[in-house]
């Protein structure tokens, strides 16, 4: 019994005299109106510290929506010992029963849970209805739907067999446990790591992040209600250090899959090194950080399409997509009708509360993002050798806004240019059409990321020469489209260079790294 391919989900609108709108306003109204205790989950208890913290909304921060509590050392101690103690049946259920309770919980959070997790995704992370829908639901039921299919690819990957012999490869669970460290922005991706290592019969420890802690405790429940049998994933909210150290210095510890900063993970790799003598096993490490994504435009590029993926790619979700635009290439011909196109778009933005639903863009993540973000606005707005030519403007006082910005330079190593910013800023560097190769290869070396990156040209010669320039520069490459959201199981996720380790989200590649293979040689 294999688990055969599903299809997308279909994103639901929103619009209007829907009843997808009345049903996730009314969600947004009973939430809203309640606070929420956010304890930790450990082997399927509740577990409550002494250290907590307010969990507030992100466009009005003056708003509580719960408490959240933060484990110490010992609580990570009790995570792992409930994590190797659920290890012993899980690991020895077939795999088709474990996936059942993925394949459960995607038909729940598309079904029942569906407004419960959109709204709380809008409520805790600032992300507009649509934002939420096509991520917290979509990617997400996504995610848990192909991965138990991949499995089914991996279980049936089977050597070949001689007469006399039948070879086999089983793929058991990794020895001990796995860390999964997840970052705020995606409420799919942050559920998507520990629920692939879990699908393949591994105990995780979960290290949400705390600024996205509200839907991720959500999901946690649907999880648990779906089935998932206590300690399999362990809910371990807390600071870095307080959770990473002592997980890492665990005999036990096997591997880690990660999202989150490039210093975060390069600190994780080097504990890892630390303590490699201890563990069992070399660990698997698997993890995305950075990026600083482009989009480069030929003289040829349609300037309407190109203005819409400069629009979504670098301003949906207040450009904290990890794969958002935020450096791009104009040639000088079509500059000035690209600028008159697209600050006519930028201008028609609206910011502001997520739960009016006729919002582009919500507030940043938190104060530190915010201080963060406008430190660049204001370096730029002092700088000789640039110009914010559209937006500039910051207000924390109800939440934390930041006006889609764009700056222009004539610098083409210009801060902003160079470094990840996280936030709704836009960099442009206009070139003349003679330099058109010298810049391609400027663009290709400004960055010592590569995670995404799209080109705009209507020629094929050229479209060639762009992707063979920029190879390495972007994991994913869009031709003619804006560089941000990826489709489940359309275009795989994950980045080169310094961007990660490219083991692509939602694939056949991904969960053979939570898996170790036995080759079985039977003779007759
Ligand atoms: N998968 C997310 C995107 O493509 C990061 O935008």
């Amino acid at each position: 019994f294999n688990v055969p391919e599903p299809k997308n989900e279909p994103y639901l609108s929103y619009a209007p005299g829907t009843p997808g709108r009345s049903g996730l306003q009314a969600e947004l109204k009973r939430l809203s109106s309640e606070e929420v205790e956010i304890p930790l989950i450990i082997g399927g208890k509740e577990v409550r510290t002494n250290s907590t913290k307010p969990v507030v909304m992100p466009h009005n921060h003056g708003h509580k929506l719960g408490t959240l509590h933060l484990a110490n050392n010992k609580e990570v101690n009790m995570a792992i010992e409930a994590a190797l103690e659920a290890r012993k049946e899980w690991a020895a259920t077939p795999w088709q029963d474990r996936v059942a309770v993925f394949l459960k919980a995607a038909d729940m959070l598309t079904g029942n849970w569906r407004y419960t997790i959109n709204a709380a995704t809008m409520l805790g992370q600032s992300k507009t209805p649509q934002q939420a829908e096509i991520e917290a639901v979509g990617e997400l039921a996504d995610f848990l739907r192909f991965n138990a299919h991949y499995l089914t690819g991996v279980m049936s990957d089977q050597p070949y067999s001689p007469d006399g012999m039948w070879n086999r490869v089983e793929y058991r669970p990794l020895e001990g446990f796995l860390f999964a460290v997840t970052p705020f922005n995606f409420t799919a991706i942050a559920v998507n790591l520990p629920t692939s290592m879990a699908m393949c019969g591994n105990v995780v420890v979960w290290k949400p992040a705390t600024s996205s802690i509200y839907s991720n405790f959500f999901m946690m429940k649907l999880l648990q209600e779906a089935g998932l049998p206590d300690g399999v994933i362990n809910f371990v909210p807390g600071s870095g250090p307080d959770v990473g150290d002592p997980v890492m210095e665990s005999p036990q510890f096997a591997g880690l899959q990660f999202t989150g900063s490039e210093g975060t993970f390069n600190h994780l790799w080097k504990k890892t090194a630390e303590n490699l003598d201890k563990y069992h096993s070399y660990p698997r490490i698997v993890g995305e950080t950075g990026g600083k994504d482009f989009i480069f435009a030929h003289n040829s590029a349609d300037v309407k399409e190109l203005a819409v993926a400069a629009l979504r790619g670098a301003y949906e979700y207040q450009g904290q997509k990890c794969s958002a635009a935020s450096r791009m290439y104009v040639p000088e011909s079509i500059w000035p009708e690209f600028k008159e196109t697209f600050l006519a778009e930028v201008a028609k933005i609206k910011t502001g509360d997520i739960s009016d639903f006729s919002t582009f863009m919500g507030a940043v993540i938190d104060k530190k993002a915010f201080d963060s973000i406008t430190g660049y606005i204001d370096f730029a707005s002092e700088a000789d050798d640039a110009e914010i030519i559209a937006g500039g403007s910051y207000d924390d006082s109800t939440g934390y806004f930041v006006e889609p910005t764009v700056i222009l330079t004539g610098n083409p190593h210009f801060k902003t240019m160079q470094e990840e910013i996280f936030g709704p800023v836009l960099t442009i560097y206009v070139y003349k059409d003679d330099d058109f190769e010298a810049t391609l290869d400027l663009c290709n070396k400004t960055s010592p990321y590569g995670l995404t990156g799209a080109i705009f040209a209507k020629n094929r010669y050229v479209i060639n020469q762009m992707s063979d320039a920029l190879q390495d520069a972007a994991g994913n490459f869009y031709i003619n489209d804006k560089p941000t959201a990826a489709v489940v199981n359309q275009q795989p996720f994950g980045g080169a260079r310094k961007s990660g380790t490219n083991d692509k989200a939602g694939s056949k590649q991904n969960m053979l790294r939570w898996l170790s293979a036995r080759a079985i040689k039977e003779t007759h």
